[in-house]
């Protein structure tokens, strides 16, 4: 079989096309499944223009402007300082994560990923001709588990990928725990890829901390980041993906061959993006603070429901296993009884069954039908 022919669908995708489906059926269907933020963009939705001399392809490295804008970025918010010759912009963190596997692996090489994790992890490493190893969060909240990551190690394994703020538990991963990673990173001798692309989605009083700001480690960090989540801009597919020099320029040339440069335009409403953090970052905050707080209120009505309140991400992920259904069976009966999209924690890994997720992204009043209709829909 072909690397392609084995290659799985994405089981978070998945949803939205049942959901296009019964909708173009005639079927009433509340989607607590979508993955495109709203309210709408900070810099609004006209693409910013190509002028006739901008009409050619670009750097493969992301245009200068960018790069030094998204530096200026990373600085300020995250504390993590690196040069322009150290990050490429990348079509959203979906191609950042293929292409840090590409740059890294060698056939056969193991990477550690979290279980339960975003869909997108192990099929980009077996694509790359690596191979994931799901290794467990600790129960019960979700902590990252040095330990068992240590004790999955190989002489295979080349990486470890974690992602903060963390899909699908909305788990924030503590200074504690990170440093403890950096710690094992360094050890032993491995690279680490986080994927930051919630960075802006994290509640009450947290803090997002990047590992990117551990000196130690520098040299074997890539960091991830998406627009598409972070600045509500998942149409103009575009990401940044941070890492060493060496690294860097690797991902660019593979850029150069496959892609060529990324959309200009998307650069650039990136960059008018950037520009208003500062009022943004806080009104995204509050707003999905206060979808968390509302939808969780009503699915705590139920209280079969164990439904932990998460530190960041737009997700909820409330475990199941009181209905006495699998994730499956309950996203199932959800759909077909209620209307209601949710998704299967077990689409996440192994650790995500007895969980199902519920995405927090569209008008509030529509999320809140969405889950009020979703306790009419449990088993009785
Ligand atoms: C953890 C995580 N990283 C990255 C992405 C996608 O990022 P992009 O749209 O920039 O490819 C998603 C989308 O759901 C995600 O959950």
């Amino acid at each position: 079989m072909t690397v392609l022919a084995s290659l799985p669908p994405s089981g978070t995708l998945a949803v939205g096309e049942r959901v296009r489906t019964l909708r173009a059926a005639g079927r009433t269907i509340f989607n607590l499944s979508g993955g495109a933020p709203d309210p709408a963009p900070p810099v609004g939705l006209t693409p910013p223009a190509i002028t006739p001399g901008e009409n050619a392809l670009g750097d493969p490295w992301g245009e200068p402007f960018l790069r030094r804008a998204f530096a200026e970025r990373l600085a300020r918010r995250h504390g993590v300082v690196r040069g322009e010759c150290e990050m490429v912009a990348t079509i959203g963190a979906k191609q950042g994560v293929y292409f840090a596997a590409l740059a890294l692996l060698e056939p056969g090489d193991e990477v550690l990923v979290l279980d339960p994790c975003w869909v997108t992890y192990a099929p980009s490493v077996a694509l790359a001709g690596g191979k994931a190893v799901l290794v467990g969060l600790a129960r019960p909240d979700n902590r990252l588990d040095v330990a068992a990551l240590e004790a999955a190690l190989t002489p295979r394994t080349r990486a470890i990928l974690v992602n903060t703020p963390h899909n699908p538990t909305g788990r924030v991963f503590t200074e504690a725990e990170l440093s403890a990673l950096a710690d094992l990173v360094k050890r032993r001798d491995l690279w680490l890829i986080c994927d930051e692309s919630f960075d802006l989605f994290v509640f009450d009083d947290g803090l997002h901390l990047s590992p990117g700001a551990f000196d130690a480690i520098r040299d074997r960090t890539i960091l991830l980041y998406s627009f598409s989540k972070a600045f509500a801009l998942p149409s103009y597919r575009i990401g940044m993906l941070v890492g060493p020099e060496p690294v860097c320029r690797l991902v660019a040339t593979c850029t150069q061959q496959l892609i060529s440069s990324v959309s200009l335009v998307s650069q650039k409403v990136a960059c008018e993006a950037m520009a208003q953090e500062a009022e943004w970052a806080p009104f995204l905050r509050r707003t999905y603070q206060d979808k968390r707080d509302a939808c969780l209120e009503i699915l705590r009505r139920d209280s079969r429901f164990d439904a932990p309140t998460p530190q960041g991400s737009f997700y909820l992920f409330p475990g199941i296993t009181r209905f006495g259904l699998s994730s499956d069976a309950l996203t199932a009966r959800l759909l077909d009884k209620a209307g209601v999209a949710v998704t299967s924690g077990a689409v996440f890994g192994a650790a995500g069954e007895g969980h199902i997720r519920v995405n927090l992204v569209g008008p509030l009043p529509v999320i809140l039908d969405g889950a009020q209709a979703l306790l009419r829909g449990l088993p009785g």
